[in-house]
C-alpha cells in the first residue's frame, strides 16, 4: 500500500507547531502540497512551510475570531484553485479551576471554545460546501480532539474536555450529513503528546502523572499522530468515515 497524496492540497490549522506541525511534514512527505495555517507563530510557520517544498504556503487567522476563521478556506482556496482535505488540529488548553474570577472564567471558556470548536464548525462548513460544490465532489476531514473528550479531564480543564466532545460530536455529524457527497470525516483522539501544550500539563502535574497510565513505554511523539492522519487523508480509510481513532500509547482503550 502506497500512501501517496501528490494530487491533494491539504490546510492543517496550528501547523506551526507540535502536532500539526509534524503533520504538516508528513503530508508533506507524502507528496501532499501543504496549506500551513498558523496563529502568532510566524517565523515557525514559514520554516515549517520551507520544509514543506516549494508549494506550500504559510496562512496567518487568528481562529479566537470569527472573522479570521470565516475567511481562511477562501483564501486558501483563492491560492491553490481548490481544497482537497482539511486538518483540524489548532487548539488551546487553558486551565480554569472552579474558583477562578469569574470574568476569567468565562474568558477561558470563551477563548477554548471558540478555537477548538467554534473555529473548526466555521472552516468545516466552508469546506463542506467546497466539496459539495466542486466536480468531482468531495473532500476529507481531520479532527484532532483528544482523549479527554471521552473520559473527561482535571478540574482544570473541563473546558477543554468539552470543547473536544463537540468537536467529536462535529466531526461525526459531517460524517453522517455529507457521506453522499463524497465528504469523509475522522476523528483522532490523542492522549499526551510531547508538545509545548503537553508540556504545560507535565509541569503542572508531573512527568510521572503523563506516562504512569501508558500501555507502551514511551510518551507519544506528534510524529506518531502525524502518520495517522496521513493514512485518513490518503483515502485509504474511506469507508471507517465518521470513526475515531485513539492515539494514546494505550493510555484509555475504550
Ligand atoms: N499535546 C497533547 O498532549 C495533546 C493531547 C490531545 C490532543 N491534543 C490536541 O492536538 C492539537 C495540537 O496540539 P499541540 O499539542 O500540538 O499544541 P501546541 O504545541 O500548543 O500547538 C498549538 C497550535 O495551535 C495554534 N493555535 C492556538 N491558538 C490559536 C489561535 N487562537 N489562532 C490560531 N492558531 C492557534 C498554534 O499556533 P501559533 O503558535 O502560531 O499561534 C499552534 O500551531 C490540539 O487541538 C490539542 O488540543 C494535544
Amino acid at each position: 500500500m502506497q500512501l501517496d497524496l501528490s494530487d491533494q492540497i491539504v490546510l492543517v490549522t496550528g501547523a506551526s507547531r507540535g502536532i500539526g506541525r509534524a503533520t504538516a511534514q508528513a503530508l508533506a512527505d507524502a507528496g501532499g502540497t501543504v496549506a500551513v495555517h498558523y496563529g502568532r507563530s510566524e517565523e515557525a510557520a514559514t520554516e515549517v512551510a520551507a520544509a514543506c517544498g516549494p508549494e506550500a504556503r504559510s496562512f496567518q487567522a487568528d481562529l479566537s475570531t470569527v472573522e479570521a476563521a470565516d475567511g481562511l478556506i477562501d483564501r486558501v482556496i483563492d491560492t491553490y484553485g481548490r481544497l482537497d482535505a482539511l486538518v483540524l488540529n489548532a487548539g488551546v488548553a487553558v486551565p480554569t479551576p472552579l474558583d477562578a474570577d469569574t470574568a476569567d472564567w468565562r474568558a477561558a471558556w470563551a477563548n477554548t471554545m471558540h478555537v477548538n470548536l467554534r473555529a473548526p464548525e466555521l472552516l468545516s462548513r466552508h469546506a463542506v460546501r467546497h466539496f459539495q460544490s466542486r466536480s468531482p465532489a468531495g473532500g476529507r476531514i481531520v479532527s484532532i480532539a483528544s482523549r479527554a473528550a471521552f473520559r473527561g479531564d482535571t478540574p482544570d480543564y473541563m473546558t477543554y474536555a468539552a470543547s473536544k466532545a463537540g468537536l467529536v460530536a462535529l466531526t461525526r455529524s459531517i460524517a453522517r450529513a455529507f457521506g453522499k457527497d463524497e465528504v469523509k470525516a475522522f476523528t483522532l483522539a490523542p492522549g499526551f503528546t510531547r508538545t509545548d501544550m503537553a508540556q504545560d500539563f507535565i509541569d503542572e502535574y508531573g512527568e510521572a502523572h503523563a506516562t504512569s497510565d501508558l500501555a507502551l513505554n514511551e510518551l507519544t511523539e506528534p510524529a506518531d499522530v502525524a502518520s495517522v492522519v496521513v493514512f485518513l487523508a490518503s483515502g485509504h480509510a474511506d469507508h471507517a468515515t465518521g470513526t475515531t481513532i485513539d492515539v494514546n500509547a494505550g493510555s484509555y482503550v475504550h
